[in-house]
Order: C-alpha cells, then sequence, then structure tokens
C-alpha cells in the first residue's frame, strides 16, 4: 500500500486537505457552483505526499483531477465535505483549500422545476452552510496545525487577518482572486501567508512551487512542535 513504507519529514503524520468546489442542488438537473479548478488544493495534496504524508484528500467537483498516492473521498455539496472532513479525523494537520458554498439552496426541488409558462422566473431561497474550517479549529479534536484559505478581492491582508482570527485557525493562506490576477483556474498564485507572527507576503509561484513551500513550512512545524 503507498504511504505505508513512505520516508520524509511527514512519514507517519496523517493530513487533511479539502480541494475543489462544492455544488449546491438547485433540482436533479441544476446546480450553483464557483470558479474553482481544485488546481491549488491538488498541489499541496501531493506536495505532502511527497514528504512522505498519508494525505486523506476530501474533494468537491474539481476540474483537476485528485494525485495518486493520496486517499481520495469525493463529494459534492457543502453539507457532503462536512460529513467527509469529521469522518477524516483524527490527523495531525488540515489544510482547507476548497471553495466551499456559502450557502445552499433552501427551497431545492427533488424534481426537475418546469416553465409554467407565465414568464414567472423561480425564487431561490439561501441558506447559509456550516463553516467546516471554523468548527474545525474549535473542536476537541482539532488537528495541531489548521490552515484555512482566504480568498479575497479587496484589502487581501486585513480581511484575512480578520478571517484568521474569526474562524480560530492557526494560519491563513491569503489569495487576491480578483479577475485581474488569473489565479482562479490558472497555474500561478500569489499568497501571504498569515501566522500568528503576522503577514509573509511570498513571490507569484506556479501553485505547485506555492503548495511546496506550504507543505516545508507544514514539516518543519509538526517537527518543532510535536514528538
Ligand atoms: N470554509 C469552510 N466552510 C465554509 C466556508 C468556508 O470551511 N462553509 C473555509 C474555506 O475552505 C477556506 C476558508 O474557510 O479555508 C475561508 O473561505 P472564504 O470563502 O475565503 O471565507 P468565508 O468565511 O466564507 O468568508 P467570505 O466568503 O464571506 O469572504
Ligand atoms: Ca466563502
Amino acid at each position: 500500500i503507498e504511504g505505508v513504507f513512505a520516508t520524509g519529514p511527514l512519514s507517519g503524520r496523517h493530513i487533511l486537505v479539502t480541494s475543489g468546489p462544492t455544488h449546491e442542488a438547485i433540482d436533479p438537473v441544476r446546480y450553483i457552483a464557483n470558479r474553482s479548478s481544485g488546481a491549488q488544493g491538488t498541489a499541496i495534496a501531493a506536495a505532502l505526499r511527497d514528504l512522505g504524508a498519508r494525505v486523506t484528500f476530501v474533494t468537491g467537483p474539481a476540474e483537476v483531477p485528485p494525485p495518486p498516492g493520496v486517499d481520495v473521498v469525493r463529494v459534492i455539496s457543502a453539507a457532503q465535505m462536512a460529513a467527509a472532513v469529521d469522518d477524516a479525523f483524527p490527523a495531525d494537520a488540515a489544510v482547507m483549500a476548497a471553495a466551499v458554498a456559502d450557502w445552499r439552496v433552501e427551497n431545492a426541488s427533488g424534481s426537475k422545476m418546469k416553465k409554467d409558462g407565465t414568464g414567472a422566473a423561480p425564487q431561490i431561497a439561501f441558506a447559509e452552510n456550516r463553516d467546516i474550517l471554523a468548527t474545525i479549529s474549535r473542536a476537541a479534536n482539532r488537528p495541531a496545525l489548521v490552515v484555512g484559505f482566504a480568498a479575497e478581492t479587496d484589502d487581501v491582508v486585513a480581511n484575512a487577518t480578520a478571517k484568521r482570527q474569526r474562524k480560530g485557525c492557526d494560519w491563513i493562506v491569503a489569495n487576491d482572486v480578483s479577475p485581474g490576477t488569473g489565479i482562479m483556474g490558472g497555474t500561478e498564485n500569489a499568497v501571504t501567508l498569515i501566522t500568528e507572527t503576522g503577514a509573509e507576503p511570498w513571490p507569484r509561484l506556479s501553485k505547485a512551487e506555492t503548495a511546496r513551500r506550504l507543505a516545508d513550512r507544514i514539516a518543519a512545524h509538526l517537527t518543532e512542535t510535536m514528538a
């Protein structure tokens, strides 16, 4: 079995990674989604695997296929992702790279919605999804290191720093997903790592290189803080 004989600074560690978008059903044939490709989360899972970790990879319906050598759990909706994350515990670290839908369709229809012939449009009602990152950050069996992401279009560092406080996670990887940056759906990323000691801007790098840097930091942190 892959992983059992893994060597590297993360051998013997179990790390949970979430990735991709979620889809929220409107009816059996329609859904609400977002533009996450799953590329950054997939690269992070591969980088952690390369350092010897056993990786549970909980992924929404992403464009990018899951990496080999990780335990893949496929989900569709945010509610399914929350349940899969709960099932994956315990873990030494969690990296929550998924673009989880903030809202589900509260009045989703069990059968295909039909035009009624009057020209009237259906009214979609939304309900807020549970915040998976905030929930695991405050759980009794919390991983020693919880890393969140913050997708922002404005005031990236200020918003992400506030998000770190609000959610109770240890680190936040903040990225600017403004349309002009080409990051959402692209092959590069320009992130700022926010930790307890402040904000560290990283250069614009391939998503693979960003992932390797993050995996190295996680390995160093776990080695320093855990036997
Ligand atoms: N996240 C989550 N569960 C949710 C929403 C978000 O676990 N229901 C996680 C994401 O995986 C990410 C982090 O929270 O690691 C931040 O996601 P983001 O969308 O940037 O933040 P939100 O708290 O949803 O705030 P907003 O979208 O309003 O800026
Ligand atoms: Ca959100």
